[in-house]
């Protein structure tokens, strides 16, 4: 009997899309026993032909062109990997249009424009996959849409930038400031020659978009989501928060709560009994709670060839079956819900905040008082003396209890105008429930 095949094409032959292939070829012998047909990938979408030559078995399959592969009535699927928004959102609508399945790893475009691609697919009833755009290769748009969707989920954060990770590792264990953290980075390969969306924030603010969306059934864009990067942090704040019991990591944290939905992005300090203070190096790890499965944690490479690959080469797989099942476009867009965003002035949370102060009596009094009159709490305070012998300062280190965002910031500003107080050095969001 002859062997069912179906058809694929490749845009983009970087380092994803290398893996794609590799992790294709590995599994060739044994994917019609597997998932039911063979799939091959037909064509591959390159900007340099001869440079992608020396990458693949046959050349003849690379081409330049994309309407050579949107009029190719013979492919079914279209793997896009060239990442941000143009031209990849017009080569996936002309895709979906022309009735063709699509896998994507592109978060930037589907943190911006999910909706519209979903709603696209939903039309000519095919498939649109992007599991590769969270975390890499950990499972986790699947496990959210299908294993989890018995949950109402409330939380869902974690560690879903390596790069990030990897400098506040060195940071942390041993004491480089940032800008050696990143030097080295750069040199291992861990941060792209340009850096910006890495250590901004940006690339956790689009998967936590991303996340936010599928977990809560409503739609969050990276513009609901606030951000900060990890570029302030210093090894002293580390320190101190190690003195405090905790570790700092930058965190994307999507809440569903009574009052809206919470989308954020920062360097927060996290208790090291929290079981994503121990994810270090480059490795990501997502968190997440339901009212049925309580506490779950996905965790594994976020980045790289191969373990991207392991996710786009899943979706490829999970088509072919609904091909083969004759059952395409049975999950598309889950967001049948619409939440609003809450602003971040709105949120609660605990606060760290490093400051100097005029070392003499009175001083931590004018402090509290300022922070009663904005609701502010003090759970942890620690105070040195400035290094500077003739100074006469005092560093103090608060952690506060949990209050609303605008109050604190408020109770800050004011401080800051204290003539006793001459410096806020820090002020970072600590994780908690
Ligand atoms: N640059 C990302 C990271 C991987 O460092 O995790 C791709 O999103």
């Amino acid at each position: 009997m002859e062997e069912k095949v179906i058809n694929a094409a490749l845009l983009g032959l970087g380092t994803v899309g290398t893996g794609v292939y590799k992790v294709l070829k590995g599994q060739e012998e044994e994917m019609t026993t597997k998932i039911g047909c063979k799939v091959k990938i037909r064509k591959i979408l390159v900007r340099n032909l001869e440079k992608a030559a020396a990458k693949v078995d046959d050349p003849a399959m690379l081409t330049n062109s994309w309407e050579e592969i949107k009029q190719d009535p013979s492919i079914d699927i279209v793997i896009e990997l060239i990442g941000g928004i143009e031209p990849a959102r017009t080569y996936i609508l002309d895709a979906l249009h022309a009735g063709k399945h699509v896998v994507t790893a592109n978060k930037d475009l589907i943190a911006v424009h999910g909706k519209e691609l979903l709603d696209a697919a939903k039309a000519s009833h095919v498939d649109l996959l992007f599991e590769a755009a969270v975390a890499g290769g950990i499972p986790i748009i699947r496990p959210l849409k299908q294993c989890l969707a018995g949950n109402h989920m409330s939380e869902v954060m974690g560690i879903v930038n390596g790069t990030t990770n990897f400098i506040l590792t060195k940071m942390s264990q041993d004491n480089m400031e940032f800008k050696d953290a990143l030097a080295l980075a750069t040199k291992l390969g861990y941060a792209e020659a340009d850096p910006t969306a890495d250590i901004d924030g940006l690339d956790a603010g689009r998967k936590v978009a991303i996340l936010a969306s599928v977990a809560f059934n409503s739609r969050v864009v990276f513009d609901d989501v606030y951000i900060e990067g990890i570029t302030k942090i210093s090894a002293k704040d580390i320190r101190y928060a190690k003195e405090m019991g905790c570790a700092i990591k930058l965190l994307g944290v999507a809440r569903n709560t009574d009052t809206g939905v919470e989308a954020y992005v920062c360097p927060m300090l996290i208790p090291n009994d929290h079981p994503l203070a121990t994810v270090n190096d480059s490795y990501n790890a997502v968190f997440v709670h339901g009212d049925a499965v309580e506490d779950a944690m996905f965790f594994g490479r976020g980045a790289g060839e191969l373990p991207t690959a392991s996710a786009v080469v899943g979706d490829i797989f999970d088509i072919v079956r609904n091909i083969v099942a004759n059952c395409c476009g049975r999950i598309g867009c889950t967001c049948y819900k619409q939440l609003p965003v809450k602003r971040m002035e709105d949120t609660y949370n605990r606060y760290f905040l490093r400051l100097h102060v005029e070392d003499r009596c009175g001083v931590l009094a004018e402090m509290t008082e300022v922070f009663a009159k904005y609701h502010v709490s003090i759970a942890q305070i620690i105070q040195r003396d400035s290094q500077s012998q003739d100074d006469h300062l005092a560093e103090v280190v608060v952690i506060t209890a949990k209050v609303r965002e605008g109050d604190f910031k408020t109770a800050v500003q004011e401080l800051s105008n204290k003539s006793s107080v001459k410096r806020i050095s820090k002020t970072i969001r600590v994780y908690g429930k």
